[in-house]
């Protein structure tokens, strides 16, 4: 598919796109599904594919096949209602679309602004299933996994904050519970609670935990946790590209 002719009437369309979001995101108060949809979509790139499917934030986590996989157990329902946005400004792309809803959710949950670029190209092929990181595995698959996206050990950790929001929901992953105990404030409380270990009601994946027992992704892990604020980007020395954690989800173009 093209990309989209990213012109004054399309950038229009962004911004009326965003003031829906933020009406639908606030009303069904779903920004942390917003989120891991944004991520999800974008979490399968390969930045040096050798079958030549790069995956990548290409909208093509709405194929009813890569929907339906156990990692994207709970997503329909994201995908759904972006279904009402896309309706209105039908020239915005799925690929747009759902990373918008992603720097939305960080926005009105209390994260940074996110400097949002348009014009990535929807794709129908799904890259496939496996790409997305295993939550029940440990330090080395999420290297695996991410340096496969061109990102970085400091990457790993600053992205992980992402579960600042949200929970886990016994239904859709096996895990249950909230990593923070105020799941809908975006800060750097996931980073704080790793640190103190256990805490009743908490939860800590595999994958959180391997962020405080590696010695190199720990020293992040004490960085973050230090700043009460995480989008102060400039006090603790983060570059936009690991902050914005989303700045690969938000930004890296696909196929
Ligand atoms: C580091 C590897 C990661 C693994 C293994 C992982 C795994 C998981 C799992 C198992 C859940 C629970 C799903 C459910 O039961 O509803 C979840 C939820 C979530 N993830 Fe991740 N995740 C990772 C990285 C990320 C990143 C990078 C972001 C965003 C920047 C993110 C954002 C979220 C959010 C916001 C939720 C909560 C969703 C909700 O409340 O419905 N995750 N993740």
């Amino acid at each position: 598919m093209a990309a989209p002719v990213v012109n004054k009437e399309y950038l229009n369309e962004i911004e009326k796109a965003r003031r829906d979001l933020r009406a639908l995101i606030y009303s069904k108060n779903c920004a942390p599904l917003m989120l891991r949809l944004a991520w999800h979509d974008a979490a399968t790139y390969d930045a040096k594919p050798k079958n030549g499917v790069a995956g990548g934030p290409n909208g093509s986590i709405r194929n009813e096949e890569e929907l339906n996989r156990s990692a994207n157990f709970g997503l329909n329902i994201a995908v759904n209602l972006c279904e009402e946005v896309k309706a209105k400004h039908p020239k915005i792309t799925y690929a747009d679309l759902y990373q918008l809803a992603g720097v939305v959710a960080v926005e009105i949950t209390g994260g940074p602004s996110i400097n949002f670029v348009p014009g990535r190209k929807d794709s129908t092929q799904s890259p496939a299933d496996g790409r997305v990181p295993d939550a029940k595995l440990g330090a080395s698959h999420l290297r695996e996994v991410f340096y496969r996206m061109g990102l970085s050990d400091k990457d790993i950790v600053v992205l992980s904050g992402g579960h600042t929001l949200g929970r886990a929901h016994q239904n859709r992953s096996g895990f249950d519970g909230p990593w923070t105990k105020e799941p809908e404030k975006f800060d750097n409380s996931y980073f704080v609670e790793l640190l103190k270990g256990e805490s009743e009601g908490l939860l800590k994946l595999p994958t959180d935990k391997v962020l405080v027992e590696d010695p190199v992704f720990r020293r992040y892990v004490e960085l973050y946790a230090k700043c009460s604020m995480l989008t102060r980007r400039k006090k603790i020395g983060i570059t936009s590209q690991a902050v914005v954690v989303d700045n690969f989800t938000i930004f890296t173009s696909g196929n």
